[in-house]
């Protein structure tokens, strides 16, 4: 009797040493925290299609695991964001976090992944110093200050001697205003006003009356992913462009899923930014092509990018460690990391875990009956921050 409980209990153990480790061993999760409601929606939704296509292109197993996507929605609210994160790291002991759409939501983040030590991918958010708040942050979208200087010398380039720049009153925002003026002054313009919007009201009349009031060459436009249509239909109202004023801002505002929908009102508006759909290249016509097909004609923007990408780099860094999921290591194969992304070259630096990238001029066109931002000058291997 006893020493067959002995047998028994022994037989038990080791089938649980044999099958636990398996068990834990087999699924990688990752998770993603995403606003898939409210204002910010659609960057959510871009996100993750584009984190879907890279699965459905590359499979779920790497270096002999299988990878679990977990899609939460934090709605946009930061207090959201840094509690499913504290879920994700503790009840799904997830191996890396991504996502984030608003630069508040990824900075909520920072320090849940700092103290578990994930890696956390910054997929949409672009404020530059958001990165060097956690040492477990690396990012795949884009910075404000990279994708803004080249505007800047564009416009001393082509004639433009004065700007008034109105942004969405936060991190980002403030970010390009900085940008723009830093690079636009040392090439000999001048900022003559710089407005700020807050974000929560998309109520624009009051500026735009004080920037045509203003008769600068031309005015410079940030807000973010979701807010560039009711923008650019008060801008248009106001008939800045009927007044001489140019309009030109970063590739946010001319966003391609909402760009179709703006009005032929736009075509001519310059803009400078990481990501068009229409960037002419073999990766990226498969990209598009790939992507309307699995999203029933969903148009891919410069977020759904930011997703595709940002598990790109998570796979390639799976495969550097073997399958090797601790978060130190994880985080080390991503450093220095480069690939060609549908929107070109793109890399990892080493020191900064910032995304060093292309940014491209482009103006509103008319292609095969749709607004595209047609890539026409191209700024090579832009630093995300220093
Ligand atoms: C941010 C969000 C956006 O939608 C965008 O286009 C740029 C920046 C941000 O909050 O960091």
């Amino acid at each position: 009797m006893l020493r067959r409980q002995i047998l028994t209990g022994v037989g038990a153990a080791a089938l649980a040493l044999a099958a636990v480790p398996a068990l834990a061993q087999e699924t990688v999760k990752v998770g993603l925290i995403l606003p898939m409601t409210g204002p910010s929606a659609s960057t959510g939704r871009q996100i993750e299609a584009g984190a879907r296509l890279w699965m459905a292109q590359h499979g779920d197993m790497v270096a002999g695991k299988k990878i679990q996507l977990i899609i939460k929605d934090d709605t946009g609210a930061a207090d959201q964001s840094k509690r499913l994160a504290t879920e994700l790291v503790v009840n799904d002991k997830v191996a890396v976090l991504g996502g984030f759409g608003l630069t508040p939501l990824a900075l909520s983040v920072g320090p849940v992944a700092t103290q578990a030590k994930v890696p956390a991918v910054i997929m949409a958010a672009g404020t530059s110093t958001i990165v060097a708040t956690s040492p477990y942050f690396v990012r795949t979208s884009f910075t404000l200050p990279q994708n803004t200087a080249p505007m800047a010398q564009w416009s001393a380039a082509n004639g433009i001697k004065t700007v008034v720049t109105l942004v969405s009153d936060y991190g980002p925002g403030l970010d390009s205003e900085k940008a723009f003026k830093a690079e636009f002054e040392a090439k000999g313009g001048k900022v003559i006003e710089s407005l700020r919007a807050p974000l929560a009201t998309p109520e624009f009349a009051a500026f735009l009356q004080k920037a045509k009031d203003l008769k600068p060459d031309a005015l410079f436009l940030f807000v973010p992913s979701g807010q560039g249509a009711s923008l650019m239909k008060q801008v248009n109202e106001r008939e800045l462009a009927k007044a001489g004023i140019k309009i030109i801002g970063t590739g946010d505002v001319t966003d391609d899923d909402q760009l179709n929908g703006m009005g032929d009102a736009l075509i001519g508006m310059i803009t400078s930014h990481n990501y068009s759909a229409a960037h002419d290249s073999p990766e990226n016509k498969a990209y598009v092509s790939a992507f309307l097909k699995a999203t029933n004609n969903m148009r891919p923007n410069f977020m759904s990018v930011g997703g595709y990408d940002g598990m790109a780099l998570i796979y390639k860094a799976l495969d550097k460690t073997k399958g090797d999921t601790d978060g130190a290591k994880l985080l080390d194969a991503m450093k220095g990391v480069s690939w060609t992304s549908p929107r070109g070259p793109m890399s990892i630096d080493a020191t900064t875990r910032d995304i060093t990238q292309n940014v491209y001029i482009r103006e509103v066109k008319k292609v095969d009956g749709q607004l595209y931002n047609v890539e026409f000058a191209t700024i090579a291997n832009v630093k995300g921050s220093n």
